[in-house]
Formats: structure tokens, C-alpha cells, sequence
């Protein structure tokens, strides 16, 4: 079953292999990867782009999906679901392709997500920990109705930086 979420300023739907080239050319950015987990590449290249679109197609549940303008995907959002007694929580993480910045899409694409994750999985729970420098991305998951709970001191390290992050 693949998700098509028709937004106001963009789409939320499942990877395609056409996806390749714009999730090389997006991706691709230093400002993104600096935000991110270590997994995502820098430099971010179309072999890159090629592993982790079959990754994700071949992954059950789909908890990966683009983040589309027109026809072009332009940036990503996914979650994961936790095990155990924690199966009711969920992590969320989200990035979009620079010349998109700033005009509500990722609100949109974290909204439309987190209400589709809580719906489709029984989530009690979502969270996302950006670093304490992202204010871009607090600001995004305000928007999106998230309540800062804590500031996770020391918990990170990027990019050689020990860094705090928020949850
Ligand atoms: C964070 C990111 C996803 C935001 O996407 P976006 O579509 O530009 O976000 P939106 O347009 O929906 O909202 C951005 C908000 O942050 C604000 N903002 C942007 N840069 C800011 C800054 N440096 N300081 C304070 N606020 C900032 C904008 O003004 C806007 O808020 P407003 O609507 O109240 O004016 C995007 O910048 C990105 O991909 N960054 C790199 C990856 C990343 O950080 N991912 C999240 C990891 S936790």
C-alpha cells in the first residue's frame, strides 16, 4: 500500500526509483547534513540515493516517504517505531531541499505525517531531538503542535561538536 498525502504547499508520498536524481541533488548539502544523524551521507551521491530508495521500498511498514513539489522530490520525512513496551512511541525526523526553505512545507509535510503515524500505528507518542542549535526545526515542530520537554544536555556528538539536543 503506498500513502499519497495531498498538502496544501506539497505532497507526502512513497519513494519512487524515478526519485534518484533529486534525492542526489537535494541531498546532497552540507547545512542539511550538518542537522542530521550521521547515517545520512555527506557528500551525498546518486549511489547513495540509489541504496537507500530500494532500502526503503523493500522496508514493511512504510515509515519513509518524500517530500514532493510538482512531480520532484525535494526533501524527506520518516519515523520509527519503537519496540517493546515502548511500541507506542515514535521518533520523527525531516529535512527539505534548500531552495524549498521557508515557505511552510515542512510544517505541512510534519503535520500531515505525525497525524498519519498516530493514526496508522497507535502511536500514544512522537517525538523528534533536534540539536539545541536547529531553530529553524524547534520552530517547525511548534508549528506542528510539539511541546518542548526537555533539553537533553550533552547528548550528541556532531561533527566532532558535543552538542545538546531538545526533545
Ligand atoms: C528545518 C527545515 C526542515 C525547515 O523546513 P521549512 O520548510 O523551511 O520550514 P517552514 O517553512 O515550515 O518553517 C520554518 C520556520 O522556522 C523559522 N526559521 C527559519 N530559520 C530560522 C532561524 N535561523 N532562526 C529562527 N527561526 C527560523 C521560519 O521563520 C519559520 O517559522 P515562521 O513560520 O514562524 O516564520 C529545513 O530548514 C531543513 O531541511 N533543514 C536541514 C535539516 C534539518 O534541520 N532537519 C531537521 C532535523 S531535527
Amino acid at each position: 500500500m503506498s500513502i499519497q498525502l495531498t498538502l496544501s504547499t506539497c505532497a507526502v508520498r512513497s519513494w519512487r526509483t524515478a526519485d534518484v536524481d533529486s534525492l542526489a541533488r537535494y541531498a546532497d548539502n552540507r547545512k542539511i547534513w550538518i542537522n542530521l544523524r550521521d547515517a545520512f551521507p555527506h557528500p551525498y551521491t546518486k549511489r547513495d540515493a540509489r541504496e537507500y530508495i530500494r532500502g526503503v521500498r523493500l522496508r514493511l511498514p512504510e515509515t519513509s516517504f518524500a517530500i514532493a513539489v510538482g512531480e520532484e522530490a525535494v526533501g524527506g520525512v520518516g519515523f520509527v517505531l519503537h519496540q517493546d513496551v515502548e511500541r507506542v512511541s515514535a521518533e520523527i525526523g525531516y529535512w527539505l531541499g534548500e531552495p524549498f526553505w521557508g515557505r511552510g512545507i515542512c510544517t505541512d509535510a510534519l503535520t500531515a505525517v505525525t497525524q498519519h503515524a498516530i493514526a496508522a500505528h497507535g502511536l500514544t507518542r512522537i517525538y523528534a531531538v533536534p540539536f539545541a542549535w536547529n531553530t529553524a526545526s524547534c520552530r517547525v515542530l511548534e508549528k506542528a503542535g510539539y511541546v518542548l520537554e526537555a533539553r537533553l544536555r550533552r547528548s550528541a556528538i556532531k561533527n566532532d561538536a558535543i552538542t545538546d539536543q531538545l526533545q
